[in-house]
């Protein structure tokens, strides 16, 4: 595959942006690959600097669960041009954006939109801190909820990818109010609890884990989290800034029929463009300034231009039917995934939970973040690069989930099991 174009663009990226990516998974360290620069995208493909085709399973890392440049969010954005790019004042779009989230998540009455998923988790701890009068924040190895400085404590994802184990730059005086346990747990969080529980300002969790490759909550995770946190008095915060709208309309919470009392969101609800939001019910909602003390505030909160990328992406996966599809092509994929492997005889396990699929090089069921590190990560790193060599665009790391979209057909499914099946059987040799 020619790449030539975007091994010159990185040498340029290289000399002024550091690492020559702005966020640093995107530069396939961890599996000895450069990144490709992407030209343009369309629906479920995208089109790099060379004019290389790929099949798309990262999708922005989760927003485009339409693919790319759907017609009605694009047309929103264009007729929201017409009025401003942004007006730092309040304005319609904001309120049907709120509701449209509201109505799908039961336990939010109030929203805050705000302008990344690290904002909502960063600006609901601030919260819940300050509507429990408490600092200490429980978190679960291997998720990750941004780069806040009192979330970044055994965090999945790139932190992972990259084996950072800590967090320099953060003084240990925060760093010390954040305790991090094994995700599924159900132990250590009640022993946990029971030492501490009435200094535990909030619990913080992925519902379902997708920052440490795609991992599900055992039976009675989250089920404890919820009693344990009504319990002591602390704030069970979900953050469904990957889940939200991806897993199911109603997120992760509905799925497990759980009610936190915070939930932040990202991703799906900017429909591409930089949106973060977190809500809660009317009570815990009015702290936050004006109505409340607690300060949160953004020159670009609400930007008109991503709140019409958000709506109209919203609105579409309303419909009926929008999620069984994306089920039916997920579990093919997954289906698909699993008996190349099998072919092959390379120990995986794949798994979905709706459009969010998860493959491990291991034979072992993976339940949390010390599992995801025992895989094989020479084989996902092989995998990886044949994939991409074969015209499969997948997260560089073992701890990324796939994202299908409403935009891949059941023939863009079954080319990247044909991929899988070629790059599964080079690695079997
Ligand atoms: C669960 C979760 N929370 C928070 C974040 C941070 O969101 P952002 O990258 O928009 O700051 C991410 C990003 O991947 C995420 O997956």
């Amino acid at each position: 595959m020619n790449l030539t174009n975007s091994e010159n663009l990185f040498q340029r990226a290289l000399k002024v942006i550091p690492g020559g990516v702005n966020s640093p998974v995107r530069a396939c360290k961890s599996v000895g690959a450069d990144p490709i620069f992407i030209d343009h995208a369309e629906g479920c493909e995208i089109f790099d600097a060379d004019g290389n085709r790929f099949i798309d399973y990262i999708g922005s890392w989760g927003p485009m669960i339409l693919g790319h440049r759907h017609p009605a969010v694009i047309e929103s954005i264009a007729q929201v041009l017409k009025r401003g790019t942004s007006f730092g004042a309040p304005l319609d779009l904001e309120i049907r954006l709120a509701e449209l989230v509201i109505d799908a998540f039961p336990s939010v009455e109030m929203v805050r939109m705000v302008n990344s998923g690290t904002e909502a988790a960063m600006s609901a701890v601030r919260l819940a801190r300050a509507a429990t009068g408490r600092s200490v924040v429980i978190k679960f190895d291997g998720c990750y909820h941004g780069h806040a400085d009192t979330l970044l404590v055994a965090a999945g994802s790139g932190v992972a990818t990259l084996g950072i184990p800590g967090s320099p730059g953060i003084p240990e005086s925060i760093a010390h109010h954040t305790l991090s346990l094994p995700y599924n747990d159900i132990d250590a969080v009640k022993q946990l609890m029971t030492e501490k529980g009435d200094k535990i300002a909030c619990i913080i969790v992925e519902p379902v884990a997708g920052n440490m490759g795609l991992v599900a909550p055992a039976k009675g995770f989250l089920e404890t989290l919820k009693e344990l946190s009504e319990k002591y008095g602390s704030i069970l915060i979900f953050d469904e800034v990957m889940t939200g709208f991806r897993v199911a309309l109603g997120g992760a919470q509905s799925l497990y029929g759980i009610s936190p009392d915070l939930t932040c969101f990202g991703k799906i609800i900017g429909g591409g463009l930089p949106v973060g939001a977190y809500g809660g019910n009317r009570t815990i909602m009015s702290h936050i300034a004006p109505q409340g003390s607690v300060y949160q505030a953004g020159t670009l909160s609400g930007n008109p231009i991503a709140m019409a990328a958000g709506i109209a992406t919203l609105e579409q996966i309303k419909k009926d039917g929008f999620y069984e599809s994306l089920e039916e092509k997920s579990q093919r994929l997954a289906i698909g995934l699993a008996n190349a492997a099998k072919k092959a005889q390379i120990p995986a396990t794949v798994r979905h939970i709706g459009s969010m699929l998860g493959l491990f090089f291991s034979d072992r069921e993976v339940k949390n973040f010390d599992d995801a590190k025992a895989c094989d990560l020479q084989d996902f790193a092989k995998f990886y690069k044949g994939m991409r060599e074969n015209g499969i665009y997948i997260a560089p790391s073992q701890f990324e989930a796939f994202f299908i979209s409403a935009a891949h057909e059941t023939q863009h499914i079954d080319a990247t099991i044909r991929a899988a099946e070629i790059v599964l059987e080079e690695l079997r040799q």
